[in-house]
């Protein structure tokens, strides 16, 4: 079937992936000092790390379970998945975690919770990386009333806490979702979650050398898709970028500091996982060598953070934002593309 911008998920990915994009942007280059913004930062930052992964990551995974055979939520569910994340962005860009954020959060919660439950029968199936998501998006779900508990109370907890479950969800849930949605077996499901779950604790809540193995375990997982022939070239060599991350960070030879995980999760997001899952939302993906120079754009932005990291000077900042502009403009023209131009059939 040919997918148009008409179908409720891709209307939804595609508006909330202008708008993370162009809050993105905009953060970036009020943080080198050349714009203002028009709300506090820490509300803008909410709304478009949030807008990101309700609006972009999730319906992109669910579109990817289609390929995989399962089941997805019907219209009334994406209609209310879409209030609930346009009340929730809206929200944060107000007033930051306020009644408007929590309540529209809470419906997207729901909806995700709603959305697993035709999975669970898959764990049977030990080579189903389906199979993990929903442990993986209840484990992941469960630092969130820790985080409320702990924000007033301990806030460098809490921030673990978020980065825990910022990564929980990518690694269990948005990660299993892209590669099954290619048909690919990372290896047994309960390993998978398993290295995951000590990723997402070693890079927030609890770091150490035990859960450290989670993150060099996952790596090894994810060779499998390196080494896949079922994705193309430029997708497997962003995937080799994450796989050389994650063994970094493990082996202790990248700190764990902020700059770096936003690095990470941005390259991760922005190369990889939406490389492998292009096909399943837009009509005609860009040519190969397109994606070449996207990988360059979202590589430059990453690297900069990283860089930034490791303790490299200002010019780091102004980096992050030239790659981060180059990245949603490269977007802008991929979505013209894919839906303007005629297709050959
Ligand atoms: C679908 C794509 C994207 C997703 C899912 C995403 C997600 C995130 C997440 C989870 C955070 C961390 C928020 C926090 O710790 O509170 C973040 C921060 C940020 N992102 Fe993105 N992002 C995306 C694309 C982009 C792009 C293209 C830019 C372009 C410049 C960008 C710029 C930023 C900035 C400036 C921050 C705040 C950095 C800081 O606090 O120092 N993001 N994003």
């Amino acid at each position: 079937m040919r997918k148009s911008p008409s179908q409720p998920g891709t209307v939804l990915v595609i508006a909330s992936l202008g708008i993370t994009l162009g809050l993105g942007v905009w953060i970036r280059w009020a943080l080198t000092g050349a714009l203002t913004l028009p709300a506090p930062l820490p509300h803008l930052r909410h709304a478009h790390s949030h807008l990101g992964y309700f609006g972009v990551l999730f319906p992109l995974a669910w579109l990817g379970w289609r390929n995989a055979g399962a089941s997805l939520p019907g219209r009334a569910w994406w209609v209310a998945y879409a209030i609930g994340t346009a009340l929730a962005s809206t929200g944060f860009v107000m007033s930051g975690y306020g009644a408007l954020a929590i309540a529209g959060s809470t419906v997207v919660a729901a909806v995700w919770i709603r959305s697993v439950v035709p999975l669970l029968p898959r764990s049977r199936d030990l080579a189903d990386p389906l199979a993990v998501v929903p442990y993986g998006l209840l484990a992941s779900l469960a630092c969130v009333p820790a985080i409320a508990y702990w924000l007033r109370r301990d806030e460098a907890l809490a921030n673990g806490l978020v980065v825990t479950f910022l990564t929980g969800v990518l690694l269990l849930v948005v990660v299993p979702s892209a590669v099954a949605a290619r048909r690919i077996s990372v290896g047994p499901w309960p390993l998978l979650g398993l290295t995951g779950a000590g990723a997402a604790l070693s890079l927030g809540v609890a770091p150490g050398a035990v859960t450290r193995l989670g993150l060099i375990g996952y790596a090894g997982l994810l060779g499998v898709v390196v080494l896949s022939p079922r994705l193309p070239v430029h997708a497997r060599v962003a995937w080799a970028a994450v796989v050389g991350g994650l063994l970094a960070l493990g082996l202790g030879q990248l700190p764990n500091v902020r700059p770096v995980g936003l690095g990470a999760i941005h390259f991760l997001v922005l190369g990889p996982v939406l490389a492998s899952s292009a096909g399943d939302w837009l009509p005609r993906t860009p040519p190969d060598w397109a994606w070449w120079v996207g990988h360059l754009a979202w590589g430059a932005m990453s690297g900069a953070l990283v860089a930034q990291g490791l303790g490299a000077g200002a010019w780091t900042w102004t980096a992050a934002a030239v790659g981060g502009t180059a990245t949603a403009l490269w977007w802008g023209v991929a979505l013209a593309y894919a839906f303007t131009a005629p297709r050959r059939s």
